[in-house]
């Protein structure tokens, strides 16, 4: 492990003046990059130490965070790979910056609240939980998880064509059949961010990180 997992990102860390602020693991949408959503984290968690992460999958030229046969679609050998890499390099960077892992949180957005959903399912101990933005069941487990001791809050939007309703609570059922403490907000909105991400996120990460 050490710098060659490291490596796998391109990435920001931007350690809090407060070492007991917890961390966000920032992980952006298709076509973002690791600047991204600094501005959102620095809203709903100011104190937060950020590690935000860049997608080095390239999808004619936009980043992403694995590979997709269609909108929607996912091609899950490489979405198992991408993901194991993740928490590779999770693991590194911690080795590396020294954050608590027990109070690392994901904020991801589209397509990457997918891959933090698929971190949850296959590595549930990478992170302690996250705000999922958009996010849908990135593949079906074939033997649950154990989420117990994990947070996560979902912020879905009704009118989202690429996520249905039934999609998202699909989702929720899955993480909370696992363990995992799940909240579940809707938003009136499609699949772009709208102000009522920004409350909810606020509200719920305040009260894990303080
Ligand atoms: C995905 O590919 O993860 C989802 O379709 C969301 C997106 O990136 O548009």
């Amino acid at each position: 492990m050490g710098t060659a997992a490291l490596d796998l990102h391109v990435h920001r860390w931007e350690p809090s003046a407060s070492p007991d602020a917890g961390t966000l693991l920032l992980l952006h949408g298709t076509g973002g990059n690791e600047d991204d959503l600094i501005p959102l984290a620095r809203l709903v968690a100011p104190a937060a130490s950020l590690l935000s992460v860049r997608g080095n999958v390239m999808e004619q030229g936009a980043p992403r965070f694995f590979r997709r046969l269609a909108e929607g679609v996912f091609d899950l050998e490489d979405l198992r790979r991408r993901t194991d890499d993740l928490a590779r390099f999770i693991e590194a960077a911690r080795g590396r910056y020294g954050f608590d892992a027990g109070r690392l949180y994901a904020l991801g957005f589209s397509n990457g609240a997918n891959v933090a959903a698929s971190l949850l399912l296959s590595h549930p101990s990478a992170i302690a939980g996250g705000v999922l933005v958009r996010a849908m069941v990135p593949f079906e487990p074939t033997e649950p998880p154990d989420l117990r001791g994990r947070a996560v809050l979902l912020s879905q939007g009704r009118m989202d064509p690429l996520i249905p309703p039934a999609g998202a609570e699909r989702l929720a059922g899955l993480l909370r059949e696992a363990g995992a403490d799940v909240e579940l907000a809707w938003q009136a909105a499609s699949h772009g961010l709208v102000q009522g991400d920004v409350i909810v996120a606020t509200r719920w990460l305040g009260s894990r990180l303080g």
